[in-house]
């Protein structure tokens, strides 16, 4: 089985739930504590062994391609200044030349024409998909937990999670076939079900592992729920042809495209920094 050496980033969405912070920012330059959101994934990324990641931008995103630059004067002035611990951080987070590199998706198709748009930098090899808001605090970096398991099924991963019933039509849902209360089967896939007829409460997030044929299903490019093209429906198109697995990985998620879940991001990653986090639970008392 080749080795997932490749990450597919969407980040073309517009963010529409973030307004007005995103009206000019992209959602995925939006900090939790000092760091972009899109930095948390590319850090996953790189701690799982990816060796390029292939970001799917759109208008108004070269903000991020900045940030994984080399500053020249801001390097310059910290080397100047003596703050060679910052400095040699800012190095290390600096992705090396050729380790990332941008597509556009020339409009917001869905996210199943968003990985599509990645179609020819992908080739055909497994690769990974990861959706940048959700930023998941783990103590195995997620995506690696998911390579081990598709290392031993040599098919299509997905990271799943239990979600309120009344939540089922926010997600992907899995029907699940063998489950050892870790790794599940994917008997089947529904997208956003109403809780009446949701197959379980086992939700899709955002990390997959993908078999190369899921670009043939999505060069079909055919519409979805909500009129986009959808990753769910060309993924339940492989179900049946090739292993395909759901697994409760370690770690809790936040959904940083929302606010609420944005905002228990910050609390939660604050508090458990060694440098701010005592500071900061400490003041968070004042505001029970
Ligand atoms: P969302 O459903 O969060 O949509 O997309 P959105 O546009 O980003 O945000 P809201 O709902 O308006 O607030 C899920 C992921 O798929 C990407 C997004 O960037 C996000 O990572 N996406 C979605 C695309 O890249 N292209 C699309 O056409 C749609």
């Amino acid at each position: 089985m080749a080795k997932v050496r490749k990450a597919v980033l969407p980040v073309a969405g517009l963010g529409t739930r973030m307004l007005p912070a995103t009206r000019v920012l992209p959602k995925e330059m939006l900090p939790v504590v000092d760091k972009p959101i899109v930095q948390y994934a590319i850090e996953e990324a790189r701690a799982a062994g990816i060796e390029e990641v292939i970001l799917v931008t759109g208008r108004g995103k070269t903000l991020i391609e900045d940030h994984f630059d080399r500053a020249v004067e801001l390097f310059e002035t910290l080397a100047r200044r003596g703050r060679t611990a910052e400095l040699e951080a800012l190095l290390g987070q600096t992705p090396q030349p050729g380790e990332l590199v941008y597509t556009r998706q020339q409009e917001p198709k869905g996210l199943g024409h968003a990985v599509w748009c990645a179609r020819h930098l992908v080739g055909r090899e497994p690769f990974a998909v990861m959706l940048v808001d959700d930023l998941i605090d783990a103590p195995a970096p997620c995506l690696a937990q998911m390579l081990e398991v598709h290392r031993r099924t040599e098919g299509n991963v997905v990271a799943v999670m239990e979600v309120p019933a009344d939540q089922t039509a926010r997600y992907g849902i899995v029907a699940p076939g063998a489950d050892d209360g870790r790794v599940v089967e994917v008997a089947g896939l529904v997208e956003k079900p109403r809780p009446e007829v949701a197959p379980s409460r086992l939700a899709v997030i955002g990390r997959y592992v993908l078999m190369p044929e899921i670009m043939d299903e999505l060069a079909r490019h055919e519409v979805g729920a909500g009129g986009e093209i959808q990753l769910t429906d060309a993924m339940a198109r492989l179900i049946g042809r090739q292993p395909f697995h759901g697994l409760r990985f370690e770690g809790r998620r936040f959904d940083c495209g929302d606010k609420l879940g944005y905002l228990e991001a910050i609390v939660a990653l604050a508090a458990g920094r060694p440098d701010v986090g005592p500071a900061f639970r400490a003041l968070l008392a004042r505001y029970r």
